[in-house]
C-alpha cells in the first residue's frame, strides 16, 4: 500500500518536471523582456473611441487645388489608431524623433516625468514605444520606410523591439541602415566626446524598396550645357558653403578652376578624391571662358552607382543651427532641440519621390513639416504631410507644443514672416487642416453607440478621402469633394432616394458611406449606380479597425 502510494508521488513529480520543461520550452529564449506597464492613454480606449474633431479657425488654404496637410493634435497612440482607418497603407515615409528618455525631463508616461532613478525606466520607455510602433507600420505602403532619430540611451532597446517580428514590428530583415548624423560639436565627458546620433531606419518590406542610389537621382534631368564628349550629365554639389566650412577639417583645402578663381573650403570628398575627380574632367566650374561658379561634380549615368549614399550624415545643418534659425523665426527662444529642416529634407529626398505622403507622429515644433514645404518649393513636388504632436509645454517655458510652436511655424512657413531682422520672408504656400483628437462613448456595441459614432464620424472620413470642401450639408446626409472626387455620407438609410438624386447630375467618382447597424452596405439600393461609386457600410468599417488594434 505504501509502495504503490510512494510510486505515484514520483509518476507525480515526473508529470509535474515534464509540465515544466514544456513550459519553459514554450518561453523566449532570446531578444527583448521588459515589464509591461498599462498605459492611461490606452485603457481608455476600451470603453472610449477616438475621431477627430477640426478646428476650423486654424485652416490655412492657398491652393484650393492642392492636397490638404494635417496637424493632429492629441495623444499620438489615439491619432494612430484614427489613421489606421483613415490611411492604412497610404504613407511612404515615416519620420519620428520621440523622446530619448535622457531621465531628464523628457519622457512623460501616464502623466509623470520618467527619471534616471525609475526602475521601470526602459520598460515605459519601451511600452511606449512598441504601441505606437505597430500602429505606425500599419500606415506605411509596403515600399514604405521609417527613420527613427535616437542616442544611446535608447539605441540598443529599440534596435531590438524593431527586429522583433513576433511582436509585430518590423523585423530584423526589414533592417536598411543606422545613419549617423554628425549633429555637432558633441556631448563629451572625461572619456570621450559623442558626436553623432543615431537615425534607425526600417522598411515595411525590404523587398519592396526601391535603390535608393537611383530614387535620389531620379528627380534630376541629364543635360549638355558644356557640350560634354561623354554625354549628359547632371551636377551635384561636393562643398559647404563658406560659413559652414570648418577649417580644421582634413577636407578643408583649395580648389582652383581652370579660368584660375580659387575656392577655399571644406568640401565633401578628401583631397585625394578631388584630384581624381579634376582629372577625369568631372568637375564643373560653369561654362567657359568664366568658370566662376561654385565647383559641383559632374554625374554621368554609369557614375549613378557610386553615389549610394553613405550611412554618415555630415552635410547637413547641427542641432545649434537648427536652433538658431526657429529662434529668429519666434524672435526668441522657444524650443531646445529640434532637428535641422536640412535633415528631414535630406532623409525624404533620400527615401521617396515628389508625390511622397509623409508623417512624423512625434512632431514637436513642426520640422518635418517645414522641410516638406520646401522641398515642394524647390522641386514643383506635391508631397504631403501629417503632423501628430501633443500640447505638452516640452520646455516648460508656458509655450506649448502644438498651439504654440508647432501650428504657428508651419503657417509662418506657408504665409510668409518678417525675422529678428525685420526682414519679410516670403510664404512658400500650402494647406493645413488643424484636427484635435475627440472620443465617443463606446462601451458596449449598441445601437444607440453606433449611432453616436457615426454622428462623431464626419470629419475623419472627409481625413480619409481628402475631401474637405462642402457641396451639401443636410441632416440625413452630405456631401463633400476635391479636385478628384466626391464624398457622401449618409446618415439614414431612408436618405438614401434623396442622396441619389442629389447626385445625379454630378459628375465625377463618389465614396459613399452609409449608416448601417450591422454590415450592410445596401448595394441593391445603390444598383444602377454601382460604376459611379464605392459604397462602404459605417461605422462597421471603423469599428472592424478598432476591434483589431483596442481588443
Ligand atoms: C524630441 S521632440 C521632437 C522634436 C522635433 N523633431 C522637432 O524638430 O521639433 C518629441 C515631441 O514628441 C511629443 N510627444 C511625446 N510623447 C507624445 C505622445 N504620446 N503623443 C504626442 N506627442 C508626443 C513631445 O511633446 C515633443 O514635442
Amino acid at each position: 500500500m505504501l509502495k504503490s502510494n510512494k510510486k505515484t508521488e514520483t509518476e507525480k513529480l515526473n508529470a509535474e518536471i515534464e509540465r515544466l520543461k514544456k513550459e519553459l520550452k514554450k518561453r523566449k529564449k532570446y531578444g527583448l523582456v521588459w515589464e509591461e506597464k498599462p498605459e492611461e492613454v490606452v485603457e481608455m480606449c476600451k470603453e472610449k473611441l477616438p475621431v477627430l474633431k477640426e478646428v476650423k479657425n486654424k485652416e490655412i488654404i492657398t491652393d484650393k487645388d492642392k492636397p490638404v496637410n494635417l496637424l493632429i493634435e492629441g495623444d499620438n497612440y489615439h491619432a494612430l489608431s484614427v489613421l489606421n482607418y483613415t490611411h492604412a497603407k497610404k504613407v511612404d515615409v515615416i519620420y519620428i524623433d520621440p523622446p530619448y528618455n535622457t531621465g531628464n525631463k523628457d519622457f512623460i508616461f501616464n502623466d509623470r516625468y520618467v527619471d534616471r532613478e525609475d526602475a521601470y525606466r526602459h520598460s515605459k520607455w519601451l511600452a511606449f514605444m512598441e504601441k505606437r510602433l505597430k500602429l505606425a507600420k500599419n500606415l506605411l505602403k509596403d515600399s514604405g520606410v521609417i527613420f527613427i532619430s535616437i542616442d544611446d540611451n535608447e539605441v540598443a532597446q529599440l534596435k531590438l523591439l524593431m527586429d522583433d517580428k513576433n511582436k509585430g514590428l518590423f523585423g530584423e530583415n526589414n533592417f536598411v541602415q543606422n545613419f549617423m548624423w554628425l549633429h555637432g560639436k558633441g556631448k563629451k565627458d572625461s572619456w570621450s566626446r559623442t558626436l553623432q546620433q543615431y537615425i534607425l531606419c526600417y522598411a515595411r518590406n525590404k523587398n519592396k524598396l526601391k535603390p535608393w542610389s537611383i530614387l535620389s537621382y531620379a528627380n534630376y534631368e541629364f543635360s549638355n550645357p558644356d557640350n560634354d564628349r561623354r554625354g549628359p550629365w547632371f551636377s551635384g554639389s561636393v562643398s559647404f558653403s563658406e560659413t559652414r566650412s570648418n577649417k580644421e577639417h582634413p577636407n578643408y583645402f583649395e580648389i582652383k578652376s581652370p579660368s584660375g578663381i580659387t575656392w577655399m573650403r571644406q568640401w565633401q570628398r578628401t583631397k585625394e578624391e578631388m584630384m581624381e575627380l579634376l582629372k577625369k574632367k568631372k568637375m564643373f566650374f560653369g561654362l567657359p571662358p568664366k568658370y566662376d561658379a561654385v565647383p559641383r561634380i559632374k554625374i554621368f549615368p554609369e557614375d549613378i552607382d557610386e553615389q549610394i549614399p553613405p550611412n554618415i550624415i555630415d552635410g547637413v545643418e547641427s542641432t545649434r543651427e537648427a536652433q538658431k534659425k526657429l529662434e529668429e523665426m519666434f524672435g526668441k527662444k522657444v524650443f531646445d532641440y529640434p532637428k535641422p529642416v536640412s535633415l528631414m529634407k535630406h532623409l525624404i529626398k533620400l527615401s521617396s519621390d515628389k508625390d511622397a505622403i509623409i508623417l512624423d507622429f512625434m512632431a514637436g515644433t513642426g520640422t518635418t513639416g517645414h522641410a516638406v514645404l520646401e522641398l515642394n518649393k524647390e522641386d514643383g513636388g506635391n508631397r504631403r504631410f501629417i503632423l501628430c504632436t501633443n500640447n505638452e509645454d516640452n520646455n516648460g517655458n508656458g509655450y506649448k507644443i502644438a498651439e504654440d510652436i508647432c501650428y504657428p511655424r508651419i503657417k509662418k512657413v506657408i504665409k510668409g514672416y518678417k525675422n529678428l531682422k525685420g526682414e519679410k520672408v516670403e510664404g512658400l504656400g500650402g494647406n493645413l487642416k488643424y484636427f484635435k483628437t475627440a472620443f465617443v462613448d463606446y462601451d458596449e456595441p449598441t445601437d444607440k453607440n453606433k449611432i453616436k459614432l457615426t454622428k462623431q464620424a464626419t470629419e475623419m472620413l472627409c481625413v480619409k478621402e481628402g475631401t474637405f470642401e462642402k457641396v451639401l450639408d443636410r441632416k440625413d446626409f452630405k456631401i463633400f469633394k476635391n479636385a478628384n472626387h466626391y464624398t457622401g455620407i449618409i446618415f439614414d438609410q431612408a436618405a438614401i432616394p434623396a442622396f441619389k438624386k442629389a447626385i445625379k447630375d454630378i459628375k465625377g467618382k463618389f465614396s459613399v458611406y452609409v449608416f448601417s447597424l450591422g454590415d450592410e452596405a445596401f448595394d441593391d439600393e445603390f444598383k444602377d449606380i454601382k460604376q459611379k461609386i464605392q459604397l462602404s457600410p459605417i461605422p462597421e468599417a471603423i469599428l472592424r479597425v478598432y476591434r483589431r488594434i483596442f481588443k
